[in-house]
């Protein structure tokens, strides 16, 4: 179980960069404490205790803004930045390595069950393994968004998105196809990670200005020299 946990705060601590000890993620990160509250109401929810597992999972919500129901299935290292607003429907389903924004619904389209058998039935999104979904987007309706995909901030996904594929707005698009994708790894915010230094360019001007410079200055001393040259020289 203690593995599990430092699983659960090195895959926080790989994704903020805010965060500085495996301790502050204890303390201070409603991700990691929403996930001890679902661990606990689910344990109980699957045992038929169901309305101990809800009033866990709400105490959760209480102390942490995030609301997830205890039938929801979560994989592994699950990160929720900022967390405040995240619901997260009784049928979703999320894989490893997904990582949340603030105000991110994982819900339902579907009108209210009254039975047994459609409340079985899915009614919320799969997100596959290492999913970003930025913040206050709606994701709705049993959809899958493939892994590695991306959702903008703000967009409402009512569709599937294939895997490794950027989709925005509302309805959501495809923005950026995989084939254009360059992201091999985590980047925070799901940008495209085009984080080279901006004074590199600035140096390989300089660098021609100054080897322009250069040969300009030696085709003027050589101009310079040729008309020193000894009369002596000159007449040979
Ligand atoms: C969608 C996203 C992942 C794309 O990032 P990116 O790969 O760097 O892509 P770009 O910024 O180059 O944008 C690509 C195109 O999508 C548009 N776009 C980007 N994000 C958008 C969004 N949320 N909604 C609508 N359009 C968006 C850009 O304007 C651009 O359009 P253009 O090609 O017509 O100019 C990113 O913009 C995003 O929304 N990340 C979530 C960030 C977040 O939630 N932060 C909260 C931190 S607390």
């Amino acid at each position: 179980m203690f593995r599990t946990l430092r699983d659960e705060i090195d895959g926080i601590m790989a994704r903020d960069p805010a965060a500085r000890s495996r301790f502050e993620v204890a303390l201070n990160y409603p991700s990691f404490h929403v996930l001890l509250f679902h661990r606990t109401a689910q344990w109980f929810w699957r045992r038929r205790m169901f309305l101990l597992g809800r009033w866990i999972s709400q105490w959760g919500r209480f102390w942490t803004g995030i609301e997830i129901h205890p039938g929801a299935r979560i994989g592994k290292r699950l990160f929720i930045d900022h967390g405040m607003g995240v619901v997260i429907g009784e049928t979703a389903e999320i894989g490893d390595d997904v990582t949340l924004y603030h105000d991110v619904t994982l819900g339902g389209t579907s009108p209210s069950v009254d039975s047994d058998a459609q409340r079985n039935v899915k009614r919320h999104p799969t997100l596959e393994d290492g999913v970003i979904v930025g913040s206050g987007a709606q994701v709705l309706g049993p959809i899958t968004v493939g892994a590695n995909a991306r959702v903008g901030a703000n967009a409402v996904v009512v569709r599937d998105v294939q895997p490794n594929v950027t989709v925005t707005g509302i309805p959501a698009k495809a923005v950026m196809p995989k084939d254009k994708r360059t992201v091999k790894k985590f980047v925070a915010y799901g940008t495209t990670g085009d984080l080279s230094d901006p004074m590199v360019p600035a140096i390989e001007a300089l660098r021609s200005q100054v080897n322009a410079l250069t040969e300009r200055i030696e085709e003027l001393e050589a101009e310079r020299d040729g008309r020193e040259e000894p009369p002596a020289a000159k007449s040979a």
